[in-house]
C-alpha cells in the first residue's frame, strides 16, 4: 500500500459520483479533491458513507453546479454561514467546502478562517492519516496527494499529527479524544511526540463540551478492544479529568504484605471480555462501572484483609450522578446500567454456594428481562489468574445457567405474581390492613420459590390456612 498506482486509485473511486464531481469542477475551472475520513477508509477497506470534498474555490458554487447537472434526484443544502454545501444523490452524501487556512485563539475552539490552498487545508487537519486527498478533476483523476506520509502511517498503524502536535491539540482539544479513539478503533500506536503532547495538553479538554467528549468516549467503548483507549486516557492524564471515578480504581495498596488487585486493570479486562461477547453499548458501560463503588467501600479488616463490602450497591448509587455529569441518557438505559451494577455479584455468589432453586428464582425475578446480559457481565468478571479457581467458577456458572434455563422453561418467574392477594387474606380472616398480611404473603412466596409447594392457587391457599393457624388466625369464611 506504500505506493498505489493511478489505476488502483481509480478503481477505488468506482462510484460514478466522483466523475460527476470532477466534471462540474472542470466546468467551473476549480480544483477539487476528495479528502479526510473517506480517503482513509478507502485504504482501510472500511465502509464510509460521508464523502468530504475540498474545492480550491467556492464549495457552495461547485455543489450548486453539480446539483444542476445531475438534475432531478439531486438535492443541495447550502450553509452559507459555514461556507459549506451538502449534496444528496442516490443515497450518496457529499459535503463541499472551500480550501481553508485556520488559526485559533487560546480560549476557544472557534478558528479564524480564511481562504487557502490545498496545502493549507491539509495542514490544518488532525492526523496524517486524515490528511490524504485524491484529485477528482478529469486530467488528474485519481492522483493521490499525500504531503505528510499518511499512507505510510496507515500501513505502519501510526497516529501522528501533520503539524507540531502541541499546536494541533491546543487548536482543537477534541482532537486528543479523537487521537485516542482512532488508536482504539484501528488498534494503531500513537507516535511518541504526539503522545507526549497529549499529556501536556490534557487540561485543555475542559473547554470541550460534554456532548462531544461522550461521543468520542462511546466510540472508544464500541471498539473491539476498548481497554486500549482507557489505558491511553489514563497514561496522558485525560481520564482523571473526564472520568475521575474510573481513574480512582487505579492502584494497589499493600498492608501487612497483602495487596488487593488493581481494580482499574481488572475493570478493563472485564470490559474487553464483555466486548468480545456483545456489541451492546450499555452492557459495556455496565462493565466499565461494575466496580466503581470499590474505592469508596475499601476497608482493611484485621484478620480478614482487604474488603469491599456493598461495593455493588455503592456503585449502583454512583451511576446516576455520573450519567448526569457526562450527559449520558437519564432514561431506561441508566436504569439498566444501575440494575446490572447492583446485581453483578449475585450470580457469582450463587455459583459459589449450592445452586438452589429459590436463589436462582430470586435472581430471575430481580433481573427480569436483563438476566442474559447480567450473566454475560458476571462471566466476564471472572478474571482470576488462578486457573483452578477460575475453572471452578466457570463450571458452577454452567450450573447456574442450566438451572436458569430449566426454571425459565418450567415457570415464568420474571413476571411472577403471588397466587394469593392481600385482598383474599383480608377476606378469609376478616382482617383490616395489618402486618400479618405481609407476613403471610412472604411465607407463601418463600414456599413457592423454595419449591416446597407448587406455584398454583389451590396449593397456596392450603399452605396459607396452615400457616395462619400457626399464627393464631382463624378463617371467618370456611373453604369455598
Ligand atoms: N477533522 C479535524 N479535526 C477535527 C475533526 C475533523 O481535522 N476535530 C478533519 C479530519 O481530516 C477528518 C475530517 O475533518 O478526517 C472529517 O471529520 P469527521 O467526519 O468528523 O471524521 P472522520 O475522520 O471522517 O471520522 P469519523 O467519521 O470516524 O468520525
Amino acid at each position: 500500500m506504500r505506493h498505489i498506482t493511478l489505476e488502483q486509485m481509480k478503481a477505488l473511486l468506482a462510484d460514478p459520483i466522483f466523475h460527476q464531481i470532477g466534471q462540474a469542477a472542470d466546468q467551473l475551472g476549480v480544483d477539487c479533491y476528495v479528502v479526510g475520513g473517506y480517503v482513509r477508509d478507502l485504504f482501510l477497506e472500511r465502509p464510509s458513507q460521508d464523502i468530504d470534498c475540498v474545492v480550491v474555490g467556492s464549495g457552495i458554487e461547485l455543489a450548486q453546479t453539480l446539483g444542476h447537472s445531475l438534475g432531478r434526484g439531486a438535492h443541495v443544502s447550502v450553509f452559507r454561514h459555514f461556507g459549506t454545501a451538502q449534496l444528496k444523490w442516490h443515497g450518496a452524501e457529499v459535503e463541499f467546502v472551500g480550501a481553508r487556512r485556520e488559526s485559533y485563539s487560546h480560549d476557544s475552539r472557534k478558528p479564524i478562517v480564511e481562504d487557502g490552498t490545498l496545502e493549507d487545508d491539509l495542514l490544518r487537519r488532525d492526523f496524517t492519516i486524515n490528511a490524504l486527498a485524491v484529485c477528482l478533476n478529469r486530467d488528474r483523476f485519481g492522483q493521490l496527494i499525500d504531503r505528510f506520509d499518511g499512507l505510510l502511517d496507515l500501513e505502519d498503524g501510526i497516529i501522528a499529527t501533520p503539524l507540531d502536535p502541541d499546536t494541533t491539540f491546543s487548536d482543537d482539544p477534541l482532537r486528543m479524544m479523537r487521537c485516542i479513539r482512532f488508536a482504539t478503533q484501528l488498534n494503531f500506536q500513537i507516535e511518541d511526540e504526539t503522545q507526549q503532547a497529549l499529556a501536556r495538553n490534557a487540561e485543555r479538554i475542559r473547554i470541550i463540551s460534554q456532548e462531544r467528549i461522550i461521543d468520542e468516549l462511546n466510540k472508544i467503548m464500541l471498539s473491539p478492544t476498548p481497554s486500549i483507549g482507557f489505558i491511553e486516557l489514563s497514561r496522558c492524564g485525560l481520564l482523571p479529568i473526564i472520568l475521575p471515578e474510573i481513574a480512582a480504581l487505579e492502584g494497589v495498596e499493600v498492608r501487612n504484605g497483602r495487596a488487593h488487585k488493581d481494580n482499574f486493570y481488572h475493570t478493563l479486562e472485564v470490559l474487553d471480555n464483555v466486548a468480545k461477547a456483545s456489541s451492546e453499548l450499555w452492557l459495556r458501560w455496565a462493565a466499565l462501572l461494575h466496580d466503581v463503588g470499590k474505592p469508596r467501600s475499601k476497608r482493611w479488616e484485621n484478620g480478614v484483609g482487604w474488603t469491599f463490602h456493598n461495593h455493588n450497591y455503592i456503585g449502583q448509587k454512583m451511576v446516576a450522578p455520573l450519567f448526569r455529569r457526562m450527559k449520558l441518557p437519564l432514561d431506561e438505559r441508566l436504569q439498566y446500567v444501575e440494575k446490572l451494577v447492583g446485581l453483578h455479584m449475585r450470580p457469582i455468589v450463587i455459583a459459589d454456594e449450592e445452586v438452589t432453586d429459590s436463589a436462582v428464582r430470586r435472581l430471575l425475578f430481580e433481573a427480569g428481562e436483563d438476566i442474559d446480559d447480567l450473566m454475560v457481565l458476571c462471566e466476564a468478571d471472572i478474571t482470576s489468574k488462578n486457573q483452578q479457581r477460575k475453572q471452578r467458577f466457570l463450571d458452577n456458572f454452567q450450573l447456574v445457567r442450566q438451572k436458569l434455563a430449566d426454571l425459565q422453561a418450567r415457570d415464568n418467574y420474571r413476571t411472577w405474581t403471588n397466587p394469593i392477594t392481600g385482598e383474599e387474606i383480608m377476606r378469609t380472616f376478616g382482617l383490616a390492613p395489618c402486618r400479618q398480611i405481609g407476613i403471610l404473603k412472604q411465607a407463601i412466596k418463600d414456599a413457592i420459590w423454595d419449591s416446597q409447594i407448587p406455584n398454583d392457587h389451590e396449593a397456596a391457599r392450603t399452605f396459607m390456612l396452615e400457616k395462619a393457624k400457626e399464627m393464631g388466625l382463624t378463617p371467618v369464611i370456611l373453604l369455598e
